[in-house]
């Protein structure tokens, strides 16, 4: 089976058992403060588990797309130097919601225990035919209603039912939030299955869990203390890469069809090849090549999707996890010898893959890229000279005989060199050694402190506003339509210290703050028995959500308890100023759509009441004239004076297919959280819809007007602009008016050249005219100049190619000249050295000394030599003498 396939089946097997297939949430959660990404397929229904929330239905299941990095659920250690643990993965997962006793509005009864695990048995070894000797389950110990199912409702060998403690067999998603006993199904790997007892949970790939079914029962509060839930859960969840390797008789994840593309891929651009070797003696290069091709391909999929749901790397919380994983798989590129970016060579891999399940990714892959490139390049820049210095400490710890490197080298190699304190662990564990991590944590937290005092921060309040309070009820908000309401305190909230902080509400008309609309302020009264208002006021200093609103109060006291009535009032200016500002943000995305083009999402916005901010990609600075143009339209939307219509009644709500249905352009924002109904806030329907949980003008005309005030970029290809509306606009105006005139008169006044300029400027038009005139006339007869010019040019170029060749051919005659000459002197001399015998034949002798002499022809005085030397050889011993007539 294809992956697809297995994923299709199970979804498949679900439907049939009545559940609804739902969406995965995005795997950055925006609405839960307790974590930094999605780590398991039961977050998006948090609030059913809490009873704060209600579904359509009371059995789901889905594919989650999940991230652990980070908090108590975190596999990045694992990640490469084994085959099964991921820092994103997909996980396949059932749930059932409450009591089944009470069936759903669909007719289906949520279920537990025996369900849970009789569908567990029939799907692994019914449908996927695995065997059973090669399964074996756990559960709580104190959880026998679960191993007695296992025992009646399964033919599992009953040996194979184990019971572990709380680590093993307690599930909890993270410090607070819902937990419950679980239950899990682990497989025998062995090559000839032969695991025993004692291999299951020791962290073997050989005995791999793969299913973990949770009996969701309780709350964990912030104090540790476990509350029961007013309802029982399932919450199962099935790792789909281990499956699939199951499945398709693989050892390692990494060679089923979920990661071979991906590493054929990199093994493509690296030029190396990939062997999928697991251990092997120090040293070995194969193996370090394969591990760094599992972390490299493991930490795109982290970047590829945390990015497309919106997350982007930064220095802190979220951004700086991805700034991390993308770091260490820079690094682990290094290993490959990839010194120039290539993880974002790999998304298109990941898109073609992946995308028919997770379609957001080819939706944003050009800015998934653009990001992981922006940040590849910017560590690139370092890691290099990093790495030396890094040797270099290395060196040093060594020959002092020691094994830990000191915190201020840690911390030099994050504060310079950019390198995250998990890789620099990473990097000395490799060479046997060790950081000094407490005081690398205690040079960071003295950065921090001073890096505050520069920004003169203040921590904010909500850091200690983790809890969920006590008493939960769903919420009640009613402040689409009211500004103020009577009502009752239903929980109190607390911080670290037990400080009350503030209140949730039965019923509140106060906006939480959400989809970048700010929390409303106001104040919280209390009602005396008889509903009159002679108790104390409260400042309402902020509102966010928390599964409930929580109204953080500025100071609290001890009046305030559950069950008090109180009257909510939130501050009407205050609310009035962010409903211009939230409108405006529709109509400027839109205009910045119509302007920049439609690859323009938003990607984040802040709607406060003193200005607004919008974030989108983009790649390039907007132009003065555009924003001018953006601004523009926004106004004459804002002067058509359109009637927003927002669904405030929930009973209006739609589902989101609904939605797309009635208006094809609906916008949503990308990463957030939808619940299963919809809001929809119109303006205009040709111009912008949106899905919005917002507060809004009735009419665009209340905006008054609208202008940018700032422009420019936070992110790599992410543009930011604020702006501001209604009297705020006015006074931005009039401010830049004002400034501009005090530079206009400045200018004038304190320059006495400039201001003569300006008259004389003022006073030239006609001059210019004329100037302009002769400009113009200048201008033909530099155009004459020019092609006469140009004909010169070229007739000198002619020229001197003839005066060239007449070169060339008087070169030419010379060499024959000297070389009719040389033949000819060689003839000559031929010819002379024959009368040469005849001379000698004639010498005279006087003395005994040979005497010879004649005159003979030659033309030069070589020549003549050349028959002297004949003479001397023929004549042997004696006296010669020849004489020629040359140039008479
Ligand atoms: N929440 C459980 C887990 O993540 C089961 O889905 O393991």
């Amino acid at each position: 089976m294809t992956s697809s396939e297995i994923r299709n089946s199970f979804l498949e097997f679900f439907r049939s058992k009545q559940h609804a297939i739902v969406p995965s949430a995005p795997v950055v959660p925006y609405d839960d403060l307790t974590l930094l990404f999605t780590n398991a397929g039961m977050n998006q229904f948090k609030d059913v588990f809490l009873g704060a929330g209600k579904r359509d239905y009371s059995r789901a299941a889905d594919t989650q797309k999940c991230i652990r990095v980070s908090g108590k659920h975190n596999d990045l250690e694992e990640v490469g130097r084994d085959t099964y643990h991921h820092t994103f993965f997909e996980m396949l997962g059932n749930w059932s919601f409450g009591d089944p006793s009470e069936p759903d509005g669909i007719g289906r009864a949520g279920y537990y225990k025996k369900e849970a695990i009789e569908w567990a048995w029939e799907l692994l070894t019914k449908v996927w035919g695995l065997p059973k000797n090669r399964l074996w389950a756990t559960v709580y110990k104190d959880d026998h209603e679960a191993e007695q199912w296992w025992k009646t409702v399964t033919d599992i060998d009953p040996l194979h039912v184990l019971r572990f403690g709380e680590k093993d067999n307690f599930w909890e998603m993270g410090e607070t939030g819902p937990c419950g006993p679980c239950s899990e199904i682990h497989i025998d790997r062995t090559p000839n299955g032969s695991a025993t007892a004692d291999m299951v949970n020791a962290g073997l790939p050989e005995l791999m869990e793969i299913w973990n079914l949770v009996f969701i029962q309780y709350n964990r509060d912030e104090n540790g203390k476990l509350t029961p839930l007013p309802s029982k859960h399932v919450d199962t969840g099935l790792g789909f890469e281990r499956v699939c390797a199951v499945l398709q008789g693989k050892n390692s994840n990494y060679d089923t069809d979920v990661f071979t593309p991906i590493i054929k891929r990199i093994s493509e651009i690296t030029k190396q090849p990939y062997n999928g070797s697991l251990q092997s003696t120090i040293g070995n290069r194969q193996l370090e090549i394969d591990i760094s091709m599992r972390v490299i391909a493991d930490h795109v999929r982290t970047l590829t999707f945390a990015i497309g749901d919106g997350a982007l790397p930064s220095n802190e919380g979220r951004g700086y996890v991805l700034r991390r994983i993308l770091r260490r798989a820079a690094r682990f590129g290094r290993n490959l010898g990839m010194h120039e970016p290539f993880i974002c060579q790999l998304v298109p891999t990941l898109v073609e893959t992946t995308s028919y399940i997770f379609p957001e990714i080819k939706e944003k892959q050009e800015h998934i890229q653009r990001v992981i490139k922006g940040e590849e390049e910017g560590f690139n820049a370092t890691l290099d000279n990093g790495l030396k210095v890094f040797e270099e400490v290395v060196k040093k710890v060594r020959s002092s005989q020691s094994t830990v490197i000191s915190g201020e080298d840690a911390f030099k190699l994050y504060d310079t060199f950019g390198f995250p304190l998990d890789l620099t662990q990473l990097m000395t564990a490799e060479r046997g050694l060790k950081v000094d991590v407490e005081r690398f944590q205690t040079l960071m937290k003295e950065q921090r402190i001073r890096s505050r005092e520069v920004r003169n921060e203040t921590t904010s309040h909500r850091v200690f506003l983790q809890g969920e309070g006590k008493n939960l009820k769903p919420i009640g908000f009613v402040g689409y339509e009211q500004l103020e309401v009577d009502t009752e305190i239903t929980s109190i909230v607390n911080d670290l210290n037990g400080n009350v902080v503030g209140v949730a509400l039965e019923n509140t008309p106060f906006y939480a703050e959400s989809g970048g609309q700010i929390g409303d302020r106001g104040v919280i009264a209390v009602l005396n028995n008889d509903g009159t208002l002679e108790g104390s006021v409260y400042g309402v200093v902020d509102t966010f959500k928390n599964i409930q609103h929580v109204h953080v109060l500025k100071y609290a006291d001890s009046d305030l308890s559950v069950g008090r009535r109180v009257r909510a009032k939130v501050m009407k200016e205050t609310r009035i100023s962010t409903e211009r500002n939230h409108t405006a943000t529709h109509l400027v995305h839109e205009a910045l759509r119509q302007v920049l083009g439609t690859h323009l999402h938003q990607h984040g916005s802040l709607v406060a009441p003193d200005h607004l901010r919008f974030d989108f990609n983009h790649f390039e600075k907007v132009a003065p004239e555009q924003l001018r143009e953006i601004e523009e339209i926004v106004n004459a939307k804002i002067v058509e004076g359109i009637q927003v219509v927002a669904l405030n009644d929930a009973k209006d709500w739609l589902t989101i297919d609904e939605a797309k249905k009635r208006w094809p352009n609906v916008k949503m924002f990308f990463g957030e959280k939808y619940g299963e109904r919809v809001r929809v806030v119109e303006v205009d329907p040709s111009f912008s819809v949106e899905l919005c949980g917002g507060t809004h003008v009735k009419n665009t005309a209340d905006i008054g007007y609208f202008k940018f005030r700032t422009e420019g970029s936070v992110a790599a290809g992410i543009r930011r602009i604020e702006a501001v509306t209604s009297e705020r606009a006015l006074e931005l105006l009039k401010d830049r008016e004002r400034t501009l005139n005090e530079r206009i008169e400045y200018a004038f006044g304190q320059n006495e050249e400039v201001a003569a300029l300006g008259r004389e400027l003022g006073s030239s038009i006609a001059a210019a005219k004329n100037f302009q005139r002769r400009i113009e006339t200048i201008q033909q007869l530099g155009k004459v100049a020019e092609r006469v010019s140009s004909e010169l040019d070229s007739f000198f170029a002619q020229q001197h190619s003839r005066d060239h060749q007449l070169e060339s051919l008087i070169l030419e005659i010379t060499d024959t000249k000297k070389t009719l000459e040389k033949e000819l002197s060689k003839a000559r001399v031929k010819s002379a050295a024959g009368s040469i015998d005849a001379i000698v034949a004639s010498a005279t002798t006087a003395n005994g000394v040979k005497l010879a002499s004649a005159k003979v022809s030659a033309a030069t005085m070589d020549e003549l030599k050349t028959l002297g030397d004949t003479l001397r050889a023929k004549l042997g011993s004696g006296v010669g003498l020849l004489s020629a007539v040359i140039d008479d």
